[in-house]
């Protein structure tokens, strides 16, 4: 019996596991101070009414001999992905129901999808980056190459020409920059993907948060992205199902590689390894993009852009460099006085009891960078950057 030695290659523990163990072990010592969690992206408020109905209807429904369901079609049902391909329409994008995969969110997708890829392939990610896709390459015993995220281009990494890759990974907006590719730069992508047949994983799930018009929200409003890139999108960030669990993955027809259609490996790997997200889920996600849904959700999104302002105001007035937070729930700081990320993760637990996420968590990129989230409530952001300020000014 031999365990999967590539796990011994991993830290600890995942990053936001790790902050959680740092937190408890703070509060077990500290019972009486009043922390405020700006760490892990999970969202503070509830769902939207129209959603809720939805699901209180959908339950009901359940507990109906005559309409009650059991196991159905494991990659969604017709209803939500003629909900999503609408979504889709809307931004200009026609999306045929079955490239639609639904599943419980973007992060177990980024992961599983290694599945249906050759061991053999060079993968590249971008650093920093949301640090599922590093551990998921590591988790199959694959030694990713990384390119350069950094203050001089905007933490948004071009193609190198001089590191070949089969499969990159691309998040934009980004976690944790907040960075937000533009149509040109991700065209350069998609051209350069395609010219060397590799595949893009494109993981849009703040799509949500970009206000610009301008900006892309889906890499398939780039021309000849349907021919070279896989999308993950989610609604945990968008209306507030990180406790609901839904998302979904677009996975083009037009997506072959060796004569192969992706689209059916990833159907063939999700039919035997996956039995589909509950129906009840998919009746509140539905609602969603309905008209209703998506003015409530938007409602939601505006709070934490405010939060985001409130952020990005206190650092502008304490000099400290930034980015994100305009068109993205997170903000992406240099840590002052030269402090590394943990030892500013450290700082402003122990001094102001306000929880981050240390940039170094991200990539070796982030190191002496700190994420702070705007997903928590009004009062308590204002509140914990006025415990910043003071412990900084
Ligand atoms: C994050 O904080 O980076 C994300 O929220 C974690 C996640 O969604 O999995």
């Amino acid at each position: 019996m031999n365990i999967n030695q590539n796990y011994l290659n991993l830290k600890d523990n995942y990053l936001f596991a790790e902050i959680a163990r740092k937190v408890k072990e703070f509060k077990a010592a500290n019972p009486d101070k009043d922390i405020i969690r700006l760490g892990i992206g999970d969202v503070t408020l509830p769902l939207a009414p129209v959603v809720v109905d939805a699901m209180k209807n959908a339950a009901i429904e359940m507990g109906d001999a005559k309409t009650f369901r059991g196991y159905d079609d494991n990659q969604g049902y017709d209803f939500l992905k003629s909900s999503v391909a609408g979504y889709y329409a809307k931004k200009g994008v026609s999306i045929d129901e079955n490239e639609i995969f639904i599943c419980d969110g973007a992060k177990s997708d980024t992961a599983n999808i290694l599945d249906i890829f050759g061991a053999d392939n060079a993968v590249v990610i971008p650093d920093p980056v949301y640090p599922v896709y590093a551990d998921t390459n590591i988790m199959v015993g694959r030694e990713a190459s990384f390119i350069d995220g950094n203050i001089g281009n905007t933490f948004l990494p071009m193609p190198d020409t001089n590191v070949k890759f089969d499969i990159v990974y691309l998040c934009s907006p980004n976690n944790p920059t907040g960075a937000v590719y533009n149509k040109e730069q991700l065209k350069i992508w998609v051209d350069y993907a395609n010219s060397i047949d590799a595949i893009i994983l494109f993981d849009s799930a703040y799509e949500a948060y970009v206000c610009d018009d301008n900006l892309p929200t889906s890499i398939f409003q780039i021309e000849g992205a349907k021919k070279c890139a896989i999308e993950f999108c989610s609604l945990s960030k968008t209306a507030g199902f990180t406790g609901t669990r839904c998302g979904y993955t677009i996975v083009p027809q037009s997506l072959v590689r060796n004569e192969v259609g992706l689209n059916k490996l990833w159907r063939r790997r999700q039919g035997t390894k996956f039995n589909g997200v509950s129906y009840i889920v998919q009746r509140g996600a539905e609602a969603v993009f309905s008209e209703e849904g998506q003015n409530q959700t938007k409602e939601g999104i505006a709070y934490y852009m405010q939060n985001a302002k409130i952020i990005s105001d206190a650092l502008s007035k304490l000099g400290i460099w930034y980015s994100g937070g305009k068109n993205s729930p997170y903000i992406w700081l240099k840590c002052p006085n030269g402090l590394s990320s943990w030892e500013f993760f450290d700082l402003l637990l122990t001094k102001a009891n306000v929880v981050g996420t240390p940039g170094a968590g991200f990539g070796a990129n982030g190191e002496g960078f700190f994420r702070l989230t705007s997903f928590g409530d009004k009062d308590n952001i204002i509140e914990a950057m006025k415990r910043i300020t003071d412990i900084l000014k």
